[in-house]
């Protein structure tokens, strides 16, 4: 296993006009990787090839996040959602990602994401959503973190009066 970097305050961005595109096999195996990727990443091509996407998970992600990412795109459909990355040198950077199953002849082949430049009121209101559910997941423990992160989130959005698409997609829109 590669060792992982150490996180730092540094933040890398990338023009709105530019897109960070990756492919990965069912398992989350990456098979293809963009230019911006690697730019904006630090990783050279053969580094990310075959590596898990987790490559560039940033510790101050909740698992439930993922849990989320993956219950929805194992059923066939997109997700989106702002995620922080962490690249080579332990820098971070924010994005908004459209994550899509790759179908071929009725199955699911693979996985796309897309990710543009995640607006800076969208970061700001997501940050301390992923705050908690990270407290909460240290909290339950291991075995129910998942778990107890995403009932606290589905709580938070009921009392909000809103889905989590909508607010995600609003989040986006709004800036
Ligand atoms: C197409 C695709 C793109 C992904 N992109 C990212 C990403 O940019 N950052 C990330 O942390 N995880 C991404 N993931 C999720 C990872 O596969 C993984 O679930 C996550 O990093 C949590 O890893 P861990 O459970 O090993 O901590 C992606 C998954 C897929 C299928």
């Amino acid at each position: 296993m590669k060792r992982r970097p150490t996180p730092t305050n540094t933040e890398v961005t990338f023009s709105e006009h530019e897109f960070i595109v990756s492919k990965t096999d069912l398992k989350g195996r990456i098979t293809y990787g963009n230019r911006v990727f690697m730019r904006v990443s630090g990783y050279q091509e053969d580094e990310l090839i075959g590596s898990p996407h987790n490559i560039v998970r940033h510790p101050d992600m909740p698992r439930g996040a993922f849990k989320h990412l993956w219950d929805t795109i194992q059923q066939g459909k997109e997700w989106f959602g702002f995620v922080k990355n962490m690249g080579k040198s332990g820098h971070y950077y924010w994005v908004f990602a459209n994550v899509t199953p790759d179908i071929e002849a009725g199955r699911i082949v693979g996985y796309f994401s897309v990710r543009r430049q995640a607006p800076r009121k969208a970061i700001e209101a997501v940050t301390p959503l992923y705050a908690e559910m990270l407290r909460i997941e240290r909290e339950a423990g291991a075995a129910r973190a998942c778990e107890a992160s995403l009932a606290w989130l589905t709580e938070r959005l009921r009392a909000l009066g809103t889905t989590y698409e909508a607010l995600i997609l609003s989040l986006y829109q709004e800036a």
